[in-house]
């Protein structure tokens, strides 16, 4: 079987495809899947360059996002049957509850092994079947980027996302995107701002209401305002300290910033007092790694009943993963890069 290791974690041009002479085979309550697909997310590319906090396994086979089929089940394996179709689960070991320290020791492509492979064993509880009316290269976008957006929007908030609320959307990325798909699920007012009118006309074209291009209005927070006079009820933060602020100063008073990413640097000019900032705006900051086994039943059964289908900007084949990666970190797409696993 072939699978991708990362030599050494020093950029995508260490991503190696190398052949293995046996496919492994479960044991006692795993089973074996034929990955089929997988998607890459910002913290795949921080991974492979070295810029994300391990320890990692060595030679870590890379990607926590991926979907396929069983092909043979270990012993006292019940739940799943040989052409089930699956994903993997990016904490392998959240299975319901709050989240506890003990589950950040087996997340995929990180502190175990990923999914960039053309087979993989699983604990029977790290998997999930997919929903039924998505295709492996879709399903393969759900397991970090689909569930983080899900469990922000809908799921462990303190307030869920409904009709009559607005969501103010940060860029147009894996995880925001989805969050826009899941806003207009819900039947909330959708705000997206993008440094592209190119890649917000594809938001819009997904039933996102407002659009704001941050390159042309750098204060964006007052264009939310004119459209919510007194604030959006949610925030989708992925840029972290270089945006805050003004996702502070676009949400109302008891409104909800969902603390997702770090992908915007801070000017360092900015004297901006995050206490000070957060006291005044009244608003609830709220952190959060990806997302459960339950919620992710949970978000199945919303993307089956809503038909939704994640946005894909590009499939490139197997023997294309570092071509792959460098389009992600070209910050080119909408949506997910998808690799296929033929
Ligand atoms: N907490 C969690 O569980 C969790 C889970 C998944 C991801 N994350 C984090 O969330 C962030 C997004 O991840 P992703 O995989 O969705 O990334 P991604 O697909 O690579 O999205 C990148 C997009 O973000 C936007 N962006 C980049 N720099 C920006 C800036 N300075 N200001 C505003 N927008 C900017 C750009 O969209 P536009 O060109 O449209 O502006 C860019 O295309 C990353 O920091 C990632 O590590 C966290």
């Amino acid at each position: 079987m072939q699978s991708y290791h990362i030599a050494k974690h020093e950029g995508i041009e260490n991503l190696a495809l190398t052949q293995e002479a046996t496919i492994p085979q479960p044991k006692r309550g795993q089973v074996l899947v034929r990955m089929r697909a997988a998607s890459l997310n910002f913290r795949d590319l921080l991974v492979v360059k070295g810029l994300y906090p391990g320890p990692f396994p060595s030679q870590l086979i890379p990607c926590s996002d991926g979907a396929g089929e069983v092909v043979s089940v270990g012993e006292d394996v019940s739940e799943f049957v040989v052409g089930d179709r699956v994903c993997g689960l990016f904490h392998q070991d959240w299975i319901a509850g709050d989240m506890k320290d003990e589950h950040m020791a087996n997340d995929l492509g990180g502190s175990s092994h990923g999914v960039l492979s053309q087979y993989r064993v699983f604990e029977k509880h790290g998997i999930i079947k997919m929903p039924s009316n998505l295709t492996f290269e879709e399903a393969a976008t759900l397991p970090c980027a689909g569930l983080t957006a899900y469990h922000a929007l809908a799921q462990n908030g303190i307030k869920h996302v409904g009709p009559s609320q607005s969501v103010l959307v940060i860029g147009t990325g894996g995880v925001s995107i989805f969050a826009a798909q899941f806003a207009v699920a819900a039947g909330a007012k959708v705000i997206v701002v993008s440094s592209s009118d190119e890649k917000l006309e594809k938001a819009k074209s997904l039933g996102a209401q407002h659009l704001i291009n941050y390159s042309k209005t750098p204060n964006w927070q007052e264009k939310v305002r004119e459209i919510v006079p007194n604030g959006v009820d949610h925030v989708i933060e992925v840029g972290g300290a270089g945006t805050l602020q003004r996702s502070l100063q676009s949400v109302k008073r008891g409104g909800q910033v969902h603390m997702i990413g770090l992908l915007a640097q801070k000017d360092p000019n900015d004297n901006f007092d995050v206490g000070m900032s957060v006291l005044f705006s009244g608003a609830i900051l709220r952190g959060f790694i990806v997302g459960s086994r339950a919620m992710f039943e949970d978000m199945v059964k919303t993307i089956e009943n809503n038909d939704i289908h994640p946005v894909v900007d590009k499939v490139f084949s197997f023997d294309q993963a570092q071509e792959a990666f460098k389009h992600m970190e070209s910050q080119k797409h909408v949506g997910k890069v998808v690799i296929r696993i033929d």
